[in-house]
């Protein structure tokens, strides 16, 4: 399962430190070449020995006295995977704020390579504000998080905290591992609602806050994509990716257009249907009556890049649905002639616009896939796997 990839475990101290042997033991068994990066309060915890004995290289504890005089930049640079079981509250602060004050932390800021957290603390560390904003730093960067289980903590406690099964972390590393390679690939991606004017001081939008296309352009970058990334929004940059910044559905289509030989397109943006027919030079001032305002049309992007694009391209748009969700995707496909479809039911709890998760249904051609609620970052997982499929096949 791991036969080739190189895999480095990182440990830090808590009281689960004791269940990643059983990590390192399972990937060594699944063919992985293993390094154990140890902090100094893991090896209070576990003993160094016991690492020596299972894994493959050899251990490293602090970036001075190895026989390689960069141990972090060489482990960041030739690792397929970076996992820290458990990650303490103080190795996730550190990591999120950049402080690389040992080996651990050090490699983590050394590396591209995908990065899986598996977090173990008390509930009370685990629950403190800060663990979850420095987590949510570290989410919004690619990195991946397990998160921990309930049940029995030290000390005879239980409660949430508890260090994911060394099973769970396995799979998750495997689907890492195998997660497909995009480099070569060029993607774009539009993101937010359009700001259609009204006045020099008024515009009709809408309630898309962007994260969902934020969320695709980042996980493409971090797969190796060159994406560039077409924003309505002011959200923070996803690392590696290109931002150009637009207001209106028609400077939208002028930019996504200028480059509609990209390669894959995602159409996530919330492109307003209509716009007002005349745009006032100057603030319109209120009055007694009712104002009324006349709306057009605006370019339909989607389609436009339906009717340009080639066999070796793939066009995904998405649908906000409250009823007919599938059908309607259906339909949108077809009129389209995108390749793919993400609908979703925006009337569905916790789905869509401002939430961080949403709950969706892939329809191509082919079929649907659906896929449950889930952070936007995963949904943007499930969105990039569907395009590599249908580009592979
Ligand atoms: N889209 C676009 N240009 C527009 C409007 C929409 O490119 N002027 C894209 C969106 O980015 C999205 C898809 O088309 O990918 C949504 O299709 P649309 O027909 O606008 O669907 P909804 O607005 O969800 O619904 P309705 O069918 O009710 O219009």
């Amino acid at each position: 399962m791991f036969e080739g990839r190189h895999v480095v475990l990182g440990v830090s101290g808590g009281i689960a430190a004791y269940k990643s042997i059983e990590v390192c033991r399972r990937l060594v068994d699944g063919g992985a070449r293993v390094t154990p990066v140890l902090t100094e309060s893991a090896l209070k915890f576990v003993g160094p020995v016991t690492f020596e004995a299972l894994a493959t290289e050899p251990l490293v504890t602090s970036v001075f006295g190895n026989a390689d005089p960069i141990p972090h930049t060489t482990l960041g640079q030739t690792a397929d995977l970076i996992i820290v079981a458990p990650a303490t509250a103080r190795a996730i602060a550190s990591y999120a704020a950049g402080i690389s004050d040992d080996a651990l932390v050090a490699t983590l800021i050394a590396t591209r390579a995908p990065v899986l957290i598996c977090p173990a603390m008390h509930t009370e560390m685990w629950e403190h504000p800060s663990v979850q904003e420095n987590l949510a730093t570290l989410r919004r960067r690619g990195v991946n998080v397990l998160d921990p289980e309930s049940g029995r903590l030290a000390g005879g406690d239980v409660g949430e905290g508890r260090l994911a099964d060394p099973a769970h972390i396995i799979a998750e590393a495997s689907r890492l591992l195998t997660t497909p390679d995009m480099s070569g690939v060029s993607v774009l991606v539009t993101a937010g609602g359009t700001r259609e004017p009204i006045d020099p001081v008024r515009f009709i939008g809408n309630h898309s806050s962007g994260k969902q296309g934020y969320a695709v352009a980042a996980e493409a970058a971090s797969r190796g994509a060159s994406v560039t990334l077409v924003s309505t929004v002011n959200l923070a940059t996803p690392h590696g990716v290109e931002v150009i910044a637009v207001e209106t559905a028609q400077q939208m289509h002028d930019v996504v257009m200028a480059r509609s030989d990209t390669d894959v397109v995602v159409m996530s943006a919330a492109v307003a249907d209509y716009r007002p027919s005349s745009v006032s030079d100057s603030k319109i001032k209120k009055n007694q009556g009712d104002l009324e305002v006349q709306f057009e049309r605006t370019v339909d992007i989607l389609a436009a890049l339906g009717r340009v694009k080639t066999d070796h391209q793939t066009v995904v748009g998405f649908a906000a649905e409250t009823e007919n969700v599938i059908d309607n995707a259906r339909s949108k496909l077809e009129l389209k002639g995108a390749d793919l479809v993400v609908a979703n039911d925006v009337s569905a709890p916790q789905v869509g616009f401002a939430h961080d998760t949403n709950e969706v249904t892939i329809v191509s051609a082919a079929g649907s896939v659906e896929v449950p609620l889930r952070s936007k970052r995963e949904i943007a997982k499930a969105v990039l796997d569907a395009v590599v499929a249908l580009r592979d096949a």
